[in-house]
């Protein structure tokens, strides 16, 4: 006899059985099933770099800066390490100063959280921001899925602002802001990655980062930057200044992750959030301790070996990221030129895939004539051993979307010819098989 339930899946949060929050298991089972497929898919920094005596080693440089920078006793020290620790973090004082090196960006060090991961920030924001059953966030689509999930989890309405190739719709996110207005609803903050977004590669210039800031001011609005990516311009020009580096007016609550600088195994990242708020008693704090508070309650505080490897990295290139990742930069800048080239040489005019041309970062996006959903993506994995991902993961609608996401960060070139020799074989066959060009779905990730 089958053993009897106990529970039933729709007795407990919504959340559990929405896209956002499956999109993940989907996309791990189908690279489990086919592991000998080449993936496009898995946006995980490249493990040649990973080294085995670094976390020995920047766990031992952290150590000595407690005990000879800060002036921790030995026992102090340990304490630092092993105990439960400061809920805001331990190398909070070491992100500051990455931030000044790397970004221009200045904040007090109180101002920092060290969360687990910047999953963990973008959570502990979303919760403190969601007040009121009229509370909505704006992002931009397509959209970050862990972003997207973890609104599904604290019941914040996700509303989209066309991100385009511009990487944001200024227009429609003013429209966007004042149509939820005219709703009776509260638009807390619009998320945003201005550079090298996950997934669509696009990036903001300068005059729209400038206009964003004003638009943001003008509405009243904050903007949650998440910015995992901008360390890796593909090409030899410099980085433009993140929404924080421009922020006058403390408009920015900015997230940080060391997955893709660091480790993507220490499990830290942070938040940046120096917004001043009025207490009950007209006392002024910073956002940053209410988050605190949140995180007191849901991992209490970020490992402090974790920390403490991330903090040694820091120390070893003089707080400098951009420094630390020099040969990473190089190899995914190289992936990514490769990956253009290699479309161009598949894909040659009038053919009518398209795709975008990223100036950094980890992603494309490929047009096709046709939808493209988790079928297609099965049918690619067993029938040709190439994995990506659909962008209709990206969106909340779950309209059908003809585009998909290719990453360059966990392949070497070689990989990605084949990956692409496979696809375009993918793509011949659906070109013949499909139906009219009236299954067209156009988003507006690389229109
Ligand atoms: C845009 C974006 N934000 C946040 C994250 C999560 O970062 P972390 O691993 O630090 O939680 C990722 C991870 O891929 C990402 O692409």
């Amino acid at each position: 006899m089958d053993e009897p339930v106990d529970l039933d899946l729709a007795s407990l949060h919504p959340a559990v059985d929405d896209p956002a929050l499956t999109s993940m298991n989907f996309l791990n089972e189908v690279a489990q099933h086919w592991p000998d497929a080449v993936s496009l898919a898995a946006g995980r920094p490249c493990e040649e770099f990973f080294d085995d005596d670094a976390p020995r080693r920047w766990l031992d440089r952290f150590r000595r800066h407690l005990v000879e920078e800060l002036g921790q006793g030995p026992e102090q020290a340990r304490r630092t390490l092993f105990q439960y620790g400061r809920t805001k973090g331990v190398v909070h004082q070491l992100v500051a100063r990455n931030l000044a090196v790397d970004e221009g960006v200045h904040v007090d060090p109180e101002a920092v959280v060290v969360t687990v991961g910047c999953q963990e920030a973008m959570f502990l924001v979303l919760r403190a921001l969601r007040a009121d059953p009229r509370d909505v966030l704006l992002a931009v689509a397509p959209t970050y899925v862990g972003l997207t999930g973890a609104a599904r989890l604290l019941d914040l309405p996700v509303r989209p602002v066309a991100g385009g190739p511009t990487g944001v719709d200024l227009a429609d996110l003013r429209d966007q802001v004042r149509r939820a207005r005219a709703e009776g609803l509260r638009p807390r903050a619009c998320y945003v990655m201005p550079d090298f977004a996950n997934p669509s590669g696009a990036s903001v210039s300068l005059e729209d980062r400038r206009r964003l800031l004003d638009l943001a001011a003008e509405e009243e609005l904050l903007l949650i930057e998440d910015n995992p990516y901008g360390l890796f311009p593909a090409g030899e020009q410099g980085r433009l200044p993140t929404l924080k580096a421009l922020d006058t007016r403390r408009r920015v609550v900015y997230l940080g992750s060391f997955a893709k600088t660091v480790l993507p195994g220490a499990r830290v990242g942070y938040v940046v959030a120096d917004q001043r708020v009025a207490g009950r008693d007209g006392a002024v704090g910073l956002l940053a301790d209410q988050l605190a508070k949140i995180k007191s309650m849901v991992t209490v505080n970020t490992s402090p070996l974790a920390q403490a490897i991330v903090g040694g990295a820091l120390l070893e290139h003089d707080c400098s990221l951009v420094t630390a990742n020099v040969r990473q930069r190089a190899a995914y800048g190289r992936n990514l030129r490769h990956l253009l080239a290699g479309l161009a040489r598949r894909f040659p005019a009038p053919s009518p895939v398209r795709w975008n041309a990223p100036a950094g970062g980890f992603f494309a996006v490929v047009t096709v004539p046709f939808p493209v959903d988790d079928a297609l993506l099965r049918r690619s994995a067993e029938r040709y051993g190439v994995l990506w991902t659909p962008m209709a993961h990206f969106y909340d609608d779950g309209a059908p979307v003809n585009a998909l996401r290719l990453s360059v960060s966990a392949v070497t070139p070689d990989q990605i010819d084949l990956g692409l020799d496979r696809l375009a074989a993918l793509v011949a066959d659906e070109l013949t098989t499909s139906g009219s060009p009236s299954a067209l779905v156009s988003r507006d990730a690389v229109r």
